[in-house]
């Protein structure tokens, strides 16, 4: 028997598996395939990051586990197991029920979730809705959140609304309301993209410290390699709707066995060493993510790219026990003798 795949299994208790997860959005110009076969899982009390060009899918997988799609989304096919049961076949008012419970979610934009016309007070307290205790057990709990976050004077500010705080205090608001639930798994869409650097390293360092204290897992998502690298334990790097490769931190950044990923990794601007007055980009265009797909879906970018690479789709090869690739340059059986 096959051992279980790395992508799919990671040691210990995964909280969240994702297995073959396919999803269309229709368009007047044809399906989308925004989501091909993707299986990835979230061990418990980790962080796993989610990496990727523009369009390779990383917000249509967040929001998928959210349950939270465009109407024009279709999921073809796979599963998405969150302790032990699968979000897509689970009753809508069940999975209604673990969204800001066992399930919260940061978007970029912090206006996205919080509501310009109510107080900070108002809402924190509703995101308490399945807590037990009274409304002012809640209030107190959340002026302490607000504290924990970094908020000065919350007791007086709590009764603020969003407009009057800076954007960095309007995401340090959502992380408090996202965790103030202590929900199981946090879903971060890029929370950290519309701040400037100064702010982005807090933010993770605040997220890492309340990920430990509240021994919650977080699905990370993000184009910066830097803070993936700061925050993550492991990495899923996605490329037109795949996952390309599935490893721990270490292993993504120090040994990466897929193509697309060392070409991501020469042109993160945190790592090149030498003055450059242009820095380098992957050369080609993702590929259209609407028709068929033939082969790997990387081979029109890839360099080390071969006649079979054109007909034949990768499987995924395993690069030891945590980390694995769909690549044909890793197919053991290619390089032994007939
Ligand atoms: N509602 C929709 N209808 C049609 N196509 C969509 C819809 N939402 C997303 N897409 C397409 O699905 C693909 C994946 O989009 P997605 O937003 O998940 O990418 P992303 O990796 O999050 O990109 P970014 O880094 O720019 O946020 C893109 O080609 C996008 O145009
Ligand atoms: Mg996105």
């Amino acid at each position: 028997m096959r051992p279980p795949s790395p992508m799919q299994q990671t040691p210990g208790s995964d909280l969240l598996q994702i297995r073959g997860l396919d999803l269309d959005f229709g368009t007047p110009r044809g399906r989308v395939h925004a989501l091909r076969n993707v299986s990835l899982g979230v061990p418990a009390g980790e962080v796993v990051g989610i990496v990727g060009e523009s369009g390779s899918g990383k917000s249509t997988l967040a929001y998928t586990v959210m349950g939270l799609l465009a109407e024009n989304a279709e999921v073809t096919g796979g599963e998405i197991l969150f302790e032990g049961r699968d979000l897509l076949r689970m009753p809508a008012a069940a999975r209604r029920g673990l969204l800001g419970n066992r399930l919260s979610m940061i978007f970029q934009d912090p206006m996205t979730a919080l509501n310009p016309v109510r107080t900070i007070e108002g809402q924190m307290i509703d995101a308490q809705h399945y807590a037990p205790g009274s409304r002012r057990e809640k209030r107190e709990r959340a002026v302490e959140m607000l504290r924990r976050v970094g908020i000065p004077d919350p007791q007086s500010r709590i009764g603020g609304y969003p407009h009057e705080f800076s954007g960095g205090m309007r995401q340090r608001i959502c992380i408090a309301m996202a965790l103030l639930v202590k929900p199981a798994l946090l879903v971060a869409d890029e929370p950290t993209t519309a701040l400037d650097a100064t702010l982005e390293v807090q933010i993770v360092n605040l997220l890492k410290e309340l990920q430990k204290e509240i021994g919650c897992s977080i699905l990370f998502v993000s184009h910066h390699l830097g803070t993936v690298a700061e925050l993550c334990d492991r990495v899923a790097v996605m490329y037109a709707g795949e996952v390309v490769e599935y490893g721990t931190v270490r292993n993504i950044f120090q040994n990466p066995g897929h193509p697309y990923t060392r070409a991501l990794l020469e042109c993160d601007p945190g790592r090149i060493r030498q003055k450059t007055k242009l820095l380098p980009t992957i050369p080609g265009e993702v590929p259209s993510l609407i028709g068929a797909r033939h082969g790997c879906i990387f081979r029109q970018r890839c360099r080390h790219a071969f006649a079979r690479c054109a007909s034949e789709r990768p499987a995924e090869h395993a690069i030891g026990a945590a980390q694995a690739a769909r690549c044909h340059l890793l197919d053991q059986a290619r390089v032994m003798p007939a």
